[in-house]
């Protein structure tokens, strides 16, 4: 695939999705949310790939937010529709793919760079890494899930005070709020990602989808998280994957999962 926006590189059963604009700290601008989307969507649905790794060019930004030359003159219509897009075509997307999508935060993730990393199914840094939702200090609030996502991860009270004083937290302190899950120096975060990966591929692929669907299922008010749990906990026992995993374990050797 061809991007201008992004670096698509797959190797090992990884995807590295790079968000290539340096000079713009890697802002998403349109452009970039419809590669993206095009990116993940493809890896998604190539059985060869089993984990998605989204990280930025350059050790500056992960990503430093919504391009906001882009909507700087918006109406409330406009504004509302960019949120709403932006959250179905990106967001929302990352977080409903069946496939893990680690983020390798490894500079500034602000703004919508910090809700696509929150919206990744979890997240590591490297220890330059800040993080923030400055929406209000430009007289706006987060659009693509941040005032959700934000709470779900690190609770209300920490969540109104970032988006409150629009400032910004280093990876240590994003480490004890539970926001990223671990941080490494910023030459080891991509080593540090392969190798979570390498463990998540040692498991059904087709089980992990089931697993992403019912935690997910935890913060969709329309459904009942355990009434989820119990239908997908069936459902694994009719895949290939489970009576792989289970004959693989009392033949005492070690599973090779059809991911089917
Ligand atoms: N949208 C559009 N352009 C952005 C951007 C964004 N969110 N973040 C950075 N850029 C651009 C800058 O305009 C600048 O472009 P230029 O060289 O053409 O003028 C370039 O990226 C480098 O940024 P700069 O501000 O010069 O770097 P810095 O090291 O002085 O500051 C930040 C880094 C991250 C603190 C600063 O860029 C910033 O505050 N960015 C906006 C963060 C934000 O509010 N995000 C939420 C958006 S909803």
């Amino acid at each position: 695939m061809k991007f201008e926006n992004i670096i698509y590189h797959t190797e090992n059963s990884i995807a590295t999705i790079t968000i290539n604009r340096p000079s713009k700290l890697n802002a998403l601008n349109r452009e970039t949310i419809q590669e993206l989307h095009d990116a993940l969507n493809n890896a998604d649905k190539d059985s060869d790939i089993r984990v998605i790794v989204l990280t930025g060019s350059g050790e500056k930004a992960f990503v430093a937010g919504a391009d906001i030359s882009e909507f700087a003159d918006f109406s409330v219509d406009e504004g509302e529709k960019l949120a709403a897009k932006g959250q179905e075509l990106l967001f929302d997307f990352v977080a409903n793919l069946s496939t893990p999508v680690i983020a390798a935060i490894n500079g500034f993730a602000l703004g919508g760079g910090l809700e696509l990393a929150m919206a990744a199914h979890f997240r590591i840094a490297s220890d330059n890494a800040k993080m923030g939702l400055p929406e209000v200090s430009l007289g706006v609030i987060p659009g693509y899930g941040g005032t959700q996502r934000l709470p779900q991860l690190i609770g209300k009270g920490r969540s109104m005070e970032m988006i409150m004083t629009a400032g910004m937290i280093d990876a240590q302190q994003a480490l004890e709020y539970g926001l990223v899950n671990h941080v490494t120096a910023q030459e080891d975060l991509l080593d540090r990602a392969y190798k979570i990966a390498s463990k998540i591929m040692k498991n059904s692929p087709v089980a992990i989808a089931a697993a992403i669907r019912a935690v997910n299922a935890n913060y969709d008010s329309s459904v009942n998280g355990f009434e989820v749990e119990i239908k997908e906990f069936g459902k694994a026992f009719g895949t290939e994957d489970f009576t792989e995993g289970t004959q693989a374990f009392l033949q005492k050797r070690k599973a090779e999962f059809p991911g089917r």
